[in-house]
């Protein structure tokens, strides 16, 4: 079949695969590939079982793969043969020399821009996918233009805001697509090709156009916005927790101004996930790299209060369990940083298990979706730890239990049952807000929400 186009996409995690998928499912006149280094990756993506969990993201791999979708290790070829270069190869944050636990950690975009200049035969549209500091676009157009080879290379921003567990939703139907270019008449014309793109499925009016470096800040800033509206409900959830207030009934009271809106204010352990932190350390960087030490200081308090919920989290669990946690079996529903994926990265299940083995506790872990990677982000820890498929397994001569991811499966178990099998005094701490706290109460549970004062029978 004769494609009208030729789109790669270069690194296959959680944004580059389901990107693809619904590009390719949207756009069957377009063949989209997607190439990775990792070549178990690959073999997943191209097998029944894939590499991610993603609510309707298997349907649509299903029914593209192999017709205009493929999955592949050849990135050269894939470079080759595309005329458009999606990049979303990884962007931790740096652990190392300058900048290291806040600037992004930038080797693989830059061996990509390498890769892709050595490899490529014809004009090349490069569109940054990946949340990456601002002006990393202009570092890629000097990596890729430092030799003259004759080939054009436009850059162009395309941050990605799909959010893991209702990934396909959002890429269906996004609030806004967002595009930043050059404002040279080449750089537009390589924006108008992607706008193009997403034309066939997306109505003109949420695709934005912008200059590139506001696109690459935007996306910091996006996720800088919605990470702060969380920790000011958690910061206020600590207050509500000593004040006999309701942190759900003071959410709604403030979400329903239309200016403040109601989403993104679910009082919790903390957020997680593998932008936000990421995202506001990188905008922290670049604050004190132009020295605005108030703004940096500023963002840098989400993160604080993040950490501060976290762990006051933990000192309320110590606090309740008569100051000991010592050889008691602790159970957490739930390991994902949030539901509908299997994704466990910044994980604040991660942090409450590193200090329950530090309080010396015996941590039992239950998870739909995320029980192997709850199993490789505890490699290595020491101490008692064990991995329970079945809820009401996982519980059995339990203390404690702690919600620590909002799947929904948890809101509808048997309590009852799950309460004779445990050490009493049972102890459940719900650190999403999704259980029936005066229900779990009247069953014979000691019952700490967030936000919201315990409920104990002494
Ligand atoms: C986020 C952004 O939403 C998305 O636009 C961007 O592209 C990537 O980063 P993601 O990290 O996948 O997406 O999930 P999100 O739904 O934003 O949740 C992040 C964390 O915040 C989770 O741990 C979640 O449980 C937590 N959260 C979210 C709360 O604690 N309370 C809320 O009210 C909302
Ligand atoms: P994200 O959540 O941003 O999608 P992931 O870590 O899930 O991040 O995915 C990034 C992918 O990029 C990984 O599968 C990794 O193997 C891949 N990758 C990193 N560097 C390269 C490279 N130079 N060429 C191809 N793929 C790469």
């Amino acid at each position: 079949m004769n494609f009208e186009r030729h789109i790669l996409c270069i690194g296959a995690g959680y944004v580059g695969g389901p990107t693809m998928a619904v590009i390719a499912n949207k756009c069957p006149q377009y063949k989209v590939t997607v190439v990775d280094i990792n070549p178990d990756r690959i073999a997943r993506w191209n097998s029944d079982e894939l590499p991610i969990y993603e609510p309707g993201l298997e349907e649509i791999v299903k029914a593209r793969r192999g017709k205009n979708l493929f999955f592949s290790t050849d990135v050269e070829k894939g470079i080759q043969e595309c005329e458009i270069i999606f990049v979303s190869v990884n962007t931790p944050t740096k652990n190392f020399g300058a900048g290291a636990g806040m600037a992004a950690d930038l080797q693989y975009w830059d061996k990509t821009a390498r890769q892709i200049r050595e490899c490529a035969r014809s004009d090349k549209i490069i569109v940054e996918k990946s949340t990456l500091p601002v002006k990393t676009a202009q570092a890629m157009k000097r990596i890729l233009t430092c030799e003259d080879n004759g080939i054009r290379f436009d850059v162009l921003s395309n941050p990605e805001f799909l959010a893991e567990g209702t990934a396909i939703r959002d890429l269906e139907n996004p609030d806004r697509v967002l595009i930043g270019s050059s404002q040279t008449p080449n750089g537009l014309r390589a924006r108008d090709v992607l706008v193009e793109i997403y034309a066939n499925w997306v109505p003109r009016d949420r695709i934005i156009t912008s200059n590139i470096w506001s696109s690459e800040l935007s996306k910091l800033v996006a996720n800088a916005f919605l990470a702060q509206r969380i920790s000011s409900i958690n910061s206020i959830s600590a207050l509500c927790e000593k004040a006999d207030a309701d942190i759900q009934e003071v959410a709604r009271a403030v979400g329903t101004d239309s200016r403040v809106g109601s989403c993104f204010l679910n009082a919790s352990v903390g957020f997680g996930g593998s932008c936000f932190k990421k995202d506001i350390l990188n905008l922290v960087y670049l604050c004190r790299y132009y020295d605005l030490k108030e703004v940096a200081d500023y963002w840098e308090g989400v993160i604080r209060i993040n950490d501060y919920q976290k762990e006051r989290f933990i000192l309320k669990m110590l606090d309740a369990l008569f100051n000991t946690l010592a050889d008691k079996k602790v159970c957490l529903f739930g390991f994902a940083f949030k539901a509908n994926t299997g994704d466990t990265r910044e994980s604040p299940a991660i942090f409450v298990a590193r200090r329950l083995l530090e309080e010396r506790a015996r941590v039992v872990i239950t998870d739909p979706k995320a029980l192997q990677n709850a199993m490789i982000d505890m490699e290595g820890e020491s101490g008692d730890i064990s991995y329970v498929e079945d809820p009401y397994a996982a519980c059995e001569g339990c203390s404690a239990i702690a919600v620590m991811t909002e799947w929904q499966t948890y809101a509808g178990l048997d309590y009852e049952r799950i309460y004779r099998s445990m050490v009493k005094p049972a102890f459940i701490f719900d650190g999403r807000n999704i259980l029936d706290h005066q229900r779990l109460f009247e069953v014979g549970f000691n019952v700490f929400p967030v936000g919201k004062p315990g409920l104990t029978h002494f």
